[in-house]
């Protein structure tokens, strides 16, 4: 049983289709990148499997468990980093921490002795007890993931986990993702970075308009996109067909700067 599989997911907000027929699996001890322009309905997909969001149609499992009939047990299995920062301002990491490892129902000596080790791998030790509305971005983002793995969770779900992060702070993120893989978990990210992909990702989905349209190794889409030895960010271009979008842009942009 696959950590994530999901079928002909359909999700509309009234009349727009977000994500239209999507499938896809992510395998046990692998990264999988979800790529896709802007509003290609990553992040609704992402909700969808956190059960933050019914479907309209399509199966959803998480460890073979339904995120639509059973999201309380999904959640338990899931460490989620959501696009947007939800944290509360006023009080500490260390209060977070306190307050959801008590909704968790967990054992506050294990956990606290795990995320006191974890904050020190991420170098976050001198901010566990500052409010959270004093942290910088990337602060808060390591905030978000020390939540997230928190209750030590199989599967780590990540919506766009490099926003705003640092050079050292991408580097430390990359390897708590990588290191949670080489322990057997698995991890669903979305990212707008090419080169995070390309150096991250076991398997990639690209996404456009709902529509996955393309899915493999990087090799595998360099054939399907017929660009033998291109980088990633030229075959996400070729293959949601903004190859030459961009390229007016750009002509455009010149002329503009000529004048
Ligand atoms: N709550 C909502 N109500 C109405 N439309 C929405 C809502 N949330 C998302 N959408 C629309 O659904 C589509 C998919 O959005 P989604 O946030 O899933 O895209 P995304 O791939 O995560 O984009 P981004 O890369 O910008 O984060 C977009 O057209 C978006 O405007
Ligand atoms: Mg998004």
């Amino acid at each position: 049983m696959n950590p994530i599989e999901i079928r002909n997911l359909v999700k509309s907000y009234g009349h727009l289709i977000a994500v239209n027929n999507l499938s896809f699996d992510v395998r046990e001890g692998e990264i999988y990148g979800l790529l896709g322009p802007n509003g290609a309905g990553k992040t609704t997909t992402l909700k969808v499997l956190m059960g933050l969001l019914d479907p309209d149609s399509g199966t959803v499992n998480v460890f073979g468990i339904s995120s639509v009939s059973d999201p309380i047990e999904v959640k338990k299995r899931v460490g989620y980093v959501p696009e947007e920062q939800l944290l509360y301002n006023s009080l500490t990491s260390r209060e977070i921490l306190e307050f959801v490892a008590s909704i968790r129902g967990l054992d506050y000596f294990h956990a606290k002795n795990r995320v006191t080790e974890m904050a020190r791998a991420l170098d976050f030790t001198s901010h566990y007890n500052k409010p959270i509305v004093t942290l910088s971005q990337g602060n808060k983002q390591k905030a978000m993931l020390l939540i997230a793995m928190l209750h030590a969770p199989d599967l780590l779900i990540l919506d766009e986990p490099f926003s705003g992060l640092d050079v050292r702070t991408t580097r430390i993120m990359k390897d708590v993702i990588r290191i949670h893989t080489e322990k057997g978990g698995s991890v669903l990210l979305s990212t707008h970075i090419m080169e995070m992909a390309e150096g991250l990702c076991d398997r990639v989905g690209i996404i456009d308009e709902g529509v996955l349209v393309a899915e493999g190794t990087l090799e595998e889409l360099r054939d399907q996109a017929e660009s033998e030895g291109a980088t990633l960010e030229n075959v996400f271009l070729k293959l949601t067909g903004e190859e030459e979008e961009v390229r007016e842009g750009v002509d455009a942009l010149r002329e503009a700067l000529d004048n």
